[in-house]
């Protein structure tokens, strides 16, 4: 099982093209990437605060915006707004209806654009491809009430590949990140408390995620922020098309392997010709949380 580890030595290169970047493949459908030593969320922290409250959560824990961006170039191109889309297949909680959300603002777009490259990289996606970006937050209560940051339990997006950045965790407990490759999330691949500034990418096809509940430590409302990425982008597909493209079609556009074409376990974090770091299994430290 892949476990949180501390960040890899010599940690991963700014230039998100480079090989030091662990990609989804192998068994386990699932990478994480530690960019705490060197991503800057400073930019990215006080925006949560504008993120509007998700209006399909009467609970009132949940806030949420989402934009569909891609990377042009080194730019962030933010796509047509449209509702978000699931099909009741993947998310029972709030499947086949237009979820429909505010979306994120201009300093919120340029602040994720540099996670998002390093989702493209991780997941293989090519160049100039949608993604669906979900600016997302998770309150606490102050007096002992839960926040659920997976209402839906164990589940998949009815994507092919996610991802969770790890923003912020403030004055709360729980919320640990659990990956199965099974929906009873009795086969665990990947368990853990996601630290700020870790990425976990996990292909969706093959694995079904989710996030315990989170609760105040009894000082102060806490909170909890991640950018969740997906890739395709969730828009309501057309009739009779599918919400997926199909394997074949992504291969023809396709520069780096599927994750079928993967094998033999995690691509180990190689810098500078070092090799230490991500490997397959929780060789480099114990699951927390
Ligand atoms: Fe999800």
């Amino acid at each position: 099982m892949t476990a949180v580890t501390d960040h890899p030595d010599p940690a991963p290169s700014r230039d998100t093209d480079d090989a030091s970047v662990p990609r989804i493949g192998g068994t386990d459908g699932v990478a994480l990437i530690d960019a705490s030593s060197w991503l800057d969320l400073d930019p990215l922290v006080p925006l949560f605060d504008e993120v509007p409250a998700d209006p399909y959560v009467e609970e009132g824990f949940r806030y949420k915006a989402i934009s569909r961006i891609r990377i042009r170039g080194t730019e962030p191109v933010v796509g047509p707004h449209e509702p978000l889309y699931q099909s009741l297949e993947y998310n029972p909680v709030h499947g086949d209806i237009d979820r429909r959300y505010a979306p994120l603002t201009d300093a919120m777009v340029s602040a994720v654009a540099a996670p998002l490259r390093m989702f493209q990289v991780a997941a293989h996606l090519p160049q100039d491809e949608e993604v669906l970006v979900q600016v997302q937050r998770v309150t606490t209560g102050t007096a002992g009430d839960i926040g659920h940051p997976a209402v839906e339990g164990f589940h998949q997006d009815g994507v092919n590949a996610i991802c969770i950045l790890l923003v912020d965790r403030v004055n709360l407990i729980g919320g640990q990140t659990l990956v199965s490759t099974t929906a009873d999330g009795q086969t665990l691949v990947f368990a853990g408390e996601l630290r700020p500034g870790q990425f976990l990418v996990a292909d969706d096809r093959r694995t079904y995620h989710y996030t315990s509940p989170v609760w105040d430590t009894g000082t102060a409302r806490g909170h909890r922020d991640v950018v969740l990425f997906g890739w395709p982008s969730c828009r309501r597909p057309a009739d009779g098309e599918s919400a997926l493209p199909s394997l074949g079609s992504l291969r023809t556009h396709r520069t780096r392997p599927t994750f079928r074409e993967m094998s033999g376990g995690f691509l180990i974090a190689k810098a500078n010709g070092g090799a230490r770091g991500w490997r397959r299994g929780a060789a480099n430290g114990a699951a927390r949380g």
